[in-house]
């Protein structure tokens, strides 16, 4: 495995490759859920390559940049392991440098759920993935279901710049109990992954309603909220995919999203139906 420090090291070691590249951008703190799109993306692609980058342009001041966990040791043997072909560890002034154009999270979409709660976080999540495409320049850029605000905006982003990468729609890796794999997981303790385990709970439960054949919303809203009445709940959400608020369960067409406090850390957790 290489590992590719600087931008130009990145492009040349590019320049040299004509296979089909998949690409998986983290942010490091490497899990199962990070495992399990690699794994994807090395049974898709000729050659893998990871990058870890704790993007400063998608926290919001006052947000969890500077404890993001940091475990890069870890992440190097986690990706050697892995078998994957190359890992870019970047440093902030190798990706932005002052006064720089950013791309912008369209008004609607980058501004409701995650983004009504974080603004601005998806203008950083953009400009961060387009630099990055443009250094890889995968064939397949693969990314996890769980961020579905983050994954319809990137899909959205590549259309509409014309962008030749597909991307790939992975799906959520969860702890045997339920809770959906989160590296800002670490910041819970035990007896908050107890309280935490209630959001997952809630949307099996929700699906499975929604199986037996009640599709109405607002019903299924008022239930997931019976389980959620010990969190400090930010949103329950019940949307197309498009993310467009709707009535009714529309089959294949449906997420179910929840943003929720468990003492200081947010989590964020969704089901496709
Ligand atoms: O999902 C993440 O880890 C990040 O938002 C991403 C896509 C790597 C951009 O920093």
């Amino acid at each position: 495995m290489q590992i590719l420090k600087s931008t130009e090291e990145l492009q040349i070691y590019r320049k040299n490759i004509q296979k089909k590249v998949g690409f998986v951008p983290t942010m490091g703190a490497l899990h199962n859920g990070h495992l399990s799109l690699i794994d994807r993306a090395k049974k898709e692609n000729d050659i893998v390559i990871v990058s870890i980058f704790v993007n400063p342009t998608q926290f919001l001041p006052g947000e969890d940049f500077e404890s993001y966990p940091k475990k890069i040791e870890a992440d190097i043997e986690i990706c050697k392991r892995s078998g994957i072909d190359a890992l870019f560890i970047p440093a902030i002034n190798q990706i932005y440098s002052k006064d720089e154009p950013k791309v912008c999270a369209p008004k609607v979409l980058g501004y409701t759920l995650e983004g009504y709660h974080r603004p601005g976080h998806f203008d950083g999540v953009l400009s961060i993935v387009l630099k990055l495409f443009n250094l890889v320049k995968p064939h397949n850029a693969y990314f996890g279901k769980k961020d579905a605000q983050q994954l319809i905006l990137i899909k959205k982003m590549t259309k509409v710049f014309f962008l030749d990468i597909n991307i790939v729609e992975c799906e959520i890796v969860r702890e045997a109990n339920g809770l959906a794999l989160s590296s800002r997981n670490t910041y819970l303790s035990k007896e908050e992954k107890k309280k935490a385990l209630n959001i997952s709970k809630s949307l099996t439960n929700a699906a499975k309603l929604i199986r037996s054949g009640q599709k109405d919303v607002k019903l299924i809203k008022q239930e997931i909220q019976k389980h959620l009445k010990s969190l400090e709940v930010d949103y329950i959400a019940i949307v197309d995919r498009d993310l467009k608020e709707i009535d009714q369960i529309i089959s294949g067409n449906s997420i179910i999203l929840i943003a929720a406090r468990v003492g200081k850390t947010r989590l964020i957790d969704n089901i496709w139906l």
